[in-house]
């Protein structure tokens, strides 16, 4: 038998630590959220993506009353990147939430599955790694890539 160890580095930084263009993603993250359509979860979640250019692009979960077909803050914010501007990487994603009671969540948020294999797909189609940027008030995550939030990943490698 052999035992394999999978090491995922995060760096956790305070506002004040964020660089500028750190800060400006943030900053339209933040915002997202409250374009948020989230009657039935009343949980706000707006994500920013940074594309190679410097164009940034936010987006906020959309949820249904036939709730399977509402979608994350995620992934409308990487299909709304990458379907307005298929040709530019996108570098960096930020995501940021509100919880029931309008306040941003102390913890930093965490993608669910299904975004996550999609964050894998846009890093595969770009053959770009993509920083993610996961905000709470009580510190901020950063992990170096999509494949790190999604170890031992299907990828398109496999077809
Ligand atoms: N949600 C997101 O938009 N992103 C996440 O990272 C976690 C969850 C949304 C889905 C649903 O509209 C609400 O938050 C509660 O799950």
């Amino acid at each position: 038998m052999k035992e394999l160890n999978i090491n995922i580095p995060v760096t956790m930084k305070q506002e004040d630590e964020l660089t500028e263009q750190e800060k400006a993603l943030l900053v339209e993250a933040k915002a997202a959220t409250f374009r948020s359509y989230a009657p039935y979860s009343n949980f706000s979640v707006g994500a920013a993506a940074l594309l190679e250019d410097g164009t940034i692009v936010s987006g906020s979960n959309q949820e249904n009353s036939a709730y399977p077909s509402g979608i994350c803050a995620e992934r409308t914010t990487i299909f709304y990147a990458n379907s307005k501007y298929p040709e530019q990487k996108v570098m960096m994603l930020c995501v940021v939430a509100r919880d029931t009671k309008g306040q941003f969540t102390e913890r930093p948020i965490a993608p669910c599955g299904a975004c996550r294999q999609v964050l894998v797909e846009t890093e595969t189609r770009y053959n770009q790694k993509m920083q993610i940027m996961l905000y709470g008030t009580e510190g901020i995550y950063f992990i170096g890539s999509a494949k790190d939030l999604l170890p031992v990943s299907f990828d398109s490698s496999f077809l």
